[in-house]
């Protein structure tokens, strides 16, 4: 085959014909140095001679993958509205949305793991466990879900506590979108908006009703309500994605404890019930039909 080489803008290029296309390549920027493929792809190390092992390594690869990505587009989130630019965080949002759905049906190739499957090799993670993947405690932290006891398992690494206790100490996603229906006039508590942030959030009434406003009269607070159903749709995601977890380690381990020490499958049921916006859950159960301009019959209630 003849390879064509030239010099473009002082780069080595090279030109073929293959399969009828022509395929040219350069020596500036490859495939592989632009997305560090070497490095990705020996980054499976099994600490068993199991087969198996290789798709327990890469779901879990792929998934803290998935979460570095959600915890870049929650930056760019909180961004946008602490500029008032909420079409750029509902853009950032849609797009966690749809990663979420995406981490969620992956969970199918690994229900492919059978319990004798992993049990062959699961002796050999030690105490290893998800539970100390520091991207979900970050992302959780970030979104607004504060527990600082959940630190404790990282304390030996300095790097990655440092980033956890950032997380802890700065207002999360929750805080910001708080913030953003004060400066729409809603009337937040000062208890709510200069609250220690490292502390666990509690569900206040003053915010709940200035949801339900909100979702009452959809057409005069348009962006807050749109914004409040795109944080919604993460959190219903995120608690599917937490669901199915849970299914399928049950699946797997039935309800042996975790390598990580906890309960397990009884562990991982409680979580189903932590919230990051308590009220936007809450309010729902007050919301009433619309009268005016609807077409509910009087005395008909819905
Ligand atoms: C066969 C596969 C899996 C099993 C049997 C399993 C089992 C468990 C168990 C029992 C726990 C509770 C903590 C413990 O005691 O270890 C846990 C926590 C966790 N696992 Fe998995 N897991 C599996 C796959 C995955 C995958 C693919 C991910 C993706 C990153 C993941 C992420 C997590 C996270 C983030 C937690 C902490 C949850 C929380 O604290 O709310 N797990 N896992």
């Amino acid at each position: 085959m003849t390879i064509k080489r030239t010099i473009e803008d002082g780069v080595e290029t090279f030109e073929a014909q293959i399969d009828g296309e022509t395929i040219q390549w350069d020596r500036g920027l490859t495939y592989a140095r632009h997305l560090q493929t070497e490095q990705l792809l020996t980054s499976q190390v099994p600490v068993s001679d199991k087969p198996d092992e290789m798709l327990f390594i890469i779901m879990h690869q792929t998934m803290e993958l998935w979460l570095k990505l959600v915890l870049h587009e929650v930056t760019v989130v909180g961004d946008a509205i602490r500029a008032d630019r909420l079409h750029k965080a509902e853009k950032s949002l849609d797009r966690v949305a749809t990663i979420l759905r995406h981490m969620i049906h992956s969970w199918e190739v690994l229900a492919t793991l059978s319990p004798h499957d992993f049990l062959t090799f699961r002796g050999f993670l030690r105490k290893a466990s998800g539970f100390q993947s520091h991207q979900y405690r970050e992302l959780e932290f970030r979104l607004g879900l504060k527990r600082a006891d959940l630190i404790t398992v990282h304390n030996d690494d300095a790097q990655k506590r440092e980033v956890l206790e950032a997380a802890l100490k700065a207002p999360s996603l929750y805080d910001e979108i708080l913030r953003l229906l004060a400066r729409h006039g809603f009337a937040i508590p000062a208890s709510v908006l200069d609250r220690d942030f490292s502390k666990p959030y509690a569900a206040n009434d003053a915010v709940e009703d200035a949801w339900l406003e909100i979702y009452t009269h959809v057409d005069d607070h348009w962006p807050l309500y749109s914004l409040g159903e795109k944080v919604t749709a993460l959190e219903y995601y995120f608690q599917e994605w937490r669901f199915k977890h849970m299914k399928t380690v049950s699946r797997v381990i039935g309800h042996k404890p975790g390598t990580g020490g906890s309960s397990g499958v009884s562990y991982l049921v409680k979580a189903l019930d932590l919230r990051f916006f308590p009220e936007l859950w809450a309010m729902r159960t007050r919301m009433t039909a619309p009268r005016e301009g609807g077409n509910y019959a009087d005395g008909c209630p819905v």
